[in-house]
């Protein structure tokens, strides 16, 4: 069946099939002969009956019982590598990997006799006796799956040695990404997170034997190869061997610096995730007791990220219409479908990749971006700041941030506009350092006067987010309708959700009169009256791909007018820097508070944000996409193709 249709037979969604369940699903897809095929199983001594086709793992889960794993991930292919999982299957001499095995005939199981034990602790005991280092000077210390198995099996010395003296260098070249391959155990699930959900390629297995070990591209450093510093490998990585750059000690040294006033900005995507390193379950939302902590770290100030979020869906909705205007009135060649530009893993995904469809990303920075070069330039100049004492920090749910702060040309305001990009997951490590429990903080609410009232805002930390404020905000300008007429409560339903590519059609029936904010850019929105707009949505670059991939085929995509990339799966609620581990149930529970926010907004349109409007009135003063507001809010890109940087 083609991608299209395929497409439209799931009601413009495109099912997420994760690759491990595909064959199940051949299977099932008999319907009767298959699916409804039971079998009787014996684990353990409970006797049950499971569908054909389920893993012994999922059957020791259903019954209550554990099983150690590392290579398996939830999110993941199977790979069956690391045998921790072993279980023995009567009739069958050899143990079997219980994450892989699938039951197709009745069968008997142990889960737990004196020979798995042996096997299980032997085969950690080799994994340690190549493992350097110690925990407690380790990153993952206490979030580390190989440190709480060596726990829960007792191991307490080492049968097959254990060496401190580090064997190979660890890798600090990268703005977002180290690598300390001495920790590594050879599971292979950032091979699978980078080629199966992000399609970039990055790790490989070289060598055999002894000297088995995952390496990049000619084993060269992560500043020297094709890395869009997404984290999803950090975030999948059982142990030390991946995280991001820390950056806490730069901040600690801003904020315990009388002679500078530390800003910080905040993303949406970490309020619903931070409290899962406070042992909180995931999506419990702590934003007002963050503001709190965060000026107990000596923050000057802490301003709300969906400030610019709203801010970035006026630009970049104008900058749509204006590419509309020029298709449709001015007959000009324009690059369309515009692509959006917030994520910066997404970005130098297609400047590595598709360097030649540059022109239809949104020359719109992301609002982590846009936040520097406002606080550096207004905020500097009203509150009589130099702004050379001025650090702006940025609590981001995503490593690529690090980068994007980083690149050349992110200093429109004549200095870097954002120093530091700090992760949910470095941030917890900052307040638990100095004794902060946040769940227990009282509550406070952001600084003026860059407030994100928004609902809209909130929700650029789901995939669909940015979509579907774009469309509320976009609708709402060019019709002079509200948005709740054609969908209940204003919630675009069609774009939300986990699905890999989703796809809305909106028919502008009737146009109003242009707002005060975008007369000079348009005389009247006449060329939109009855034209249907198309837009789609994907998240994570592997699904990126098979966009682009279908527009460059002048596919269906290729009719759309705005597609929304997102580089991490499920959008930055699913971002490199959240707390670990990820997997699609937290994810979905994170999306939740997400929504929930948004909801009990009291604004849920991002033109309707009366800060954004100020801002427009007494400093942007041009209106969106020209003079300041272009200098200072929009960028270029670079054509990477494989060049590295
Ligand atoms: S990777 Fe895990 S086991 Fe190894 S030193 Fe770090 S915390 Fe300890
Ligand atoms: S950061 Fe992303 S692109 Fe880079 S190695 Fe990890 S998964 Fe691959
Ligand atoms: S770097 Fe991490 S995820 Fe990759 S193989 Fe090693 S331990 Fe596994
Ligand atoms: S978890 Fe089953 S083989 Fe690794």
């Amino acid at each position: 069946m083609k991608f299209w249709e395929e497409l439209k037979n799931k009601g413009g969604k495109f099912m997420s099939i994760p690759k491990s369940e595909k064959l199940r699903n051949a299977c099932e897809e008999k319907g009767d002969e298959c699916l409804l095929e039971k079998i009787k199983v014996r684990i353990d001594g409970i006797e049950t009956e499971v569908n054909k086709g389920t893993t012994i793992l999922e059957l020791a889960k259903k019954v209550g019982i554990k099983i150690p794993t590392l290579c398996y991930h939830k999110d993941l292919c199977l790979s069956g590598i690391c045998r921790i999982c072993v279980v023995e299957v009567e009739g069958l001499n050899a143990l079997q990997s219980a994450c892989s095995y699938s039951i197709s005939q009745e069968i008997t199981i142990k889960t737990h006799t004196k020979n798995i034990r042996r096997a299980r602790r032997d085969i950690l005991e080799l994994m340690l006796a190549r493992h350097v280092g110690e925990c407690y000077s380790c990153v993952k210390n206490n979030n580390c799956e190989l440190q709480s198995l060596a726990k829960d099996y007792g191991i307490t010395s080492y049968t097959y040695g254990h060496s401190n003296k580090k064997i190979e260098n660890k890798d600090n070249s990268s703005y977002s990404i180290m690598r300390d391959p001495d920790k590594c155990i050879l599971c292979r699930r950032c091979i699978r997170t980078c080629v199966d959900l992000q399609e970039v390629g990055v790790f490989n297995v070289v060598n055999k034997g002894i000297d088995t070990k995952i390496s990049t591209f000619g084993d060269k450093e992560m500043s020297d190869i094709i890395c869009i510093n997404c984290g999803q490998c950090v975030n999948r990585c059982p142990t030390g061997a991946l995280y991001e750059k820390d950056d806490t000690e730069e901040v600690w040294k801003a904020l315990e610096n009388p002679k500078k006033h530390v800003i910080i900005q905040t993303a949406p995507a970490p309020r619903a995730g931070i409290g899962e390193e406070f042992g909180l379950e995931a999506g419990v939302p702590l934003t007002l007791q963050m503001n709190t902590a965060l000026r107990y770290c000596g923050f000057d100030k802490v301003f709300d990220t969906c400030f610019t979020a709203d801010l970035t869906i006026i630009e970049e909705g104008t900058e749509l219409l204006l590419r509309l205007q020029d298709k449709l009135v001015n007959n000009k060649e324009i690059a369309l479908p515009q692509f959006t530009s917030c994520s910066p893993g997404w970005v130098k995904f297609i400047e590595h990749f598709e360097p030649e469809m540059l022109d239809n990303l949104s020359s719109a920075k992301s609002p982590q971006q846009m936040f520097g070069s406002i606080i550096k330039t207004h905020y500097a100049q009203v509150n009589n700041i130099d702004p050379k004492d001025i650090v702006t920090v940025a609590l981001m749910p995503c490593t690529a941030k690090k980068f994007e702060a980083n690149r050349p040309e992110m200093n429109s305001s004549a200095y870097k506009d954002v120093d530091y990009g700090l992760t949910t997951r470095e941030l917890a490590k900052m307040f638990k350092e100095i004794g902060i429990v946040l769940p227990k903080m009282p509550n406070s609410e952001f600084d003026e006067p860059f407030l994100g009232e928004s609902g809209s805002g909130v929700i650029f930390g789901a995939t669909g987010g940015v979509m579907e404020s774009a469309i509320r905000t976009v609708y709402e300008i060019v019709t002079g309708n509200k948005i709740e007429s054609i969908f209940e409560e204003g919630n675009i339903i069609p774009i939300r959700g986990f699905e890999e590519i989703k796809y809305a059609e909106l028919t502008i029936s009737q146009v109003g009169e242009v707002p005060e904010l975008l007369k000079g850019l348009f005389d009247n929105f006449e060329f939109l009256k009855g034209v249907t707009l198309k837009v789609a949505v994907c998240h994570g670059t592997a699904n990126a791909k098979k966009v682009l991939k279908n527009i460059k085929e002048k596919g269906k995509l290729s009719e759309c007018h705005f597609i929304e990339f997102m580089a991490c799966p499920g959008g930055c609620l699913g971002g490199g820097g959240q707390p670990i581990p990820t997997n699609k149930e937290i994810r979905e529970k994170r999306a939740k508070a997400i929504y929930f926010e948004d909801k009990y907004s009291t604004i849920r349109k991002s033109h309707e944000n009366p800060a954004v409007l100020s801002l427009y009135k007494e400093f942007l003063n041009d209106g969106p996409c020209r003079g300041r507001s272009h200098k200072l809010l929009h960028t270029k890109y670079t054509k990477r193709g494989n060049k590295i940087e």
